[in-house]
């Protein structure tokens, strides 16, 4: 009968030499159960974040956007077929997390509960909220689960893609007229807060990240990587020639930072709690988009077990 010390023995020295804790490997229950929940909620994120900006697929201004955008809305729905197949490589089960999901037991980023009023919303979410993707996920590169960091290093390269298309928008439509000057300053007003609440609460508040922290799985506390992105973004707002809607931006030389004014943490705790504008609206359409794809699964299940019977004979 294996006793439990040197299996956890060989985990903790795994984590503590950063090598990889790989799906056959024993690993603490809680380990397992948080890496489920944070895959889960990150591939619901990548589905839900799908319905934001495929609103605009049909209302692109040109057949060059619309093939940028449709390439885009692809990508992540792959990156929740990975990031899903990552989960599963825990036990988890697909179907099961996506009832979670239309349930309201597990959760999917805030960000994507905000509507898209304008065309440059599309700009606005590739350069802001695939950015702050970028700053998130670029360390969970090297999280100590070997499916979801090798998963991440395809999910990057793609986010930079995302990120890189929706800067070219925005600079093309900075370039043009003040009516597409002005819907860009108005997209980034209306995003730029919750693409800073993409990060998780404070780290104060952060029930999670001590633990997560101390199993490799985050690289990062919520708040570093929250001023990561604004360090970023600060200078290419002004490349831009839009104004960041935060009268508190400025350098701090000291901290070699840029300082920034108080995030509305009360928004973030409500549009998590079900309350944003787009709650009701993205789970049901989720919901909706599963129901309807049930005659599929039941098909593939009806011919995996026609095959299988043929197989034996
Ligand atoms: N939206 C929704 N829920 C959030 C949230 C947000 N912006 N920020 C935090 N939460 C939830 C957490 O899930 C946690 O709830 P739970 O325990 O029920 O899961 C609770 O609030 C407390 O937050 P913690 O900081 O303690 O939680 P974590 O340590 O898990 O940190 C996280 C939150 C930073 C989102 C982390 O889970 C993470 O890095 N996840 C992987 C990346 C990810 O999911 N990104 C989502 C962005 S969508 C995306 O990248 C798609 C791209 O195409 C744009």
């Amino acid at each position: 009968m294996t006793t439990i010390e040197p299996l956890q023995q060989h985990f903790e020295d795994t984590i503590a030499h950063e090598h990889r804790i790989e799906p056959r490997d024993w690993m603490p229950e809680g380990y397992r159960k948080t890496m489920i929940r944070q895959i889960g909620q990150h591939a619901h994120s990548e589905i839900i974040g799908m319905q934001p900006e495929g609103n605009w697929i049909t209302r692109a201004p040109s057949l060059r956007r619309k093939a940028i955008l449709l390439a885009k809305v692809q990508d992540e729905a792959g990156h929740g077929m990975y990031l899903y197949s990552a989960a599963e490589t825990l036990g988890a089960d697909r179907a099961d997390l996506t009832d979670k999901l239309v349930q309201g037991r597990q959760k999917y980023s805030s960000i994507f509960n905000y509507p898209t009023l304008s065309y440059a919303d599309v700009g606005v979410i590739g350069w802001l909220v695939d950015g702050a993707a970028i700053c998130n996920q670029v360390p969970l590169c090297r999280s100590s689960y070997g499916p979801y960091a090798r998963a991440m290093i395809r999910i990057c390269k793609e986010e930079s893609f995302h990120q890189r298309q929706g800067y070219e928008l925005l600079m093309t439509m900075m370039r043009g007229t003040d009516a597409q000057r002005q819907m860009v300053q108005s997209a980034v007003d209306r995003f730029w807060w919750p693409s800073l609440m993409m990060f998780g609460p404070p780290d104060e508040a952060s029930t999670n990240t001590e633990q997560s922290m101390a199993w490799g799985i985050k690289r990062h506390t919520n708040d570093e990587l929250r001023q990561r992105f604004v360090d970023m973004s600060v200078p290419q707002a002004d490349k831009l020639g839009v104004t960041l809607p935060d009268t508190a931006l400025k350098w701090n030389a000291e901290r070699g930072h840029y300082d920034f004014g108080a995030v509305d943490w009360d928004e973030l705790a409500a549009v998590i709690g079900g309350n944003g504008p787009c709650n009701i609206q993205r789970v049901a359409h989720r919901k909706a988009a599963h129901d309807d794809g049930a005659w599929v699964r039941e098909a593939a299940t009806a011919h995996a077990a026609k095959a299988a019977k043929a197989a034996q004979g």
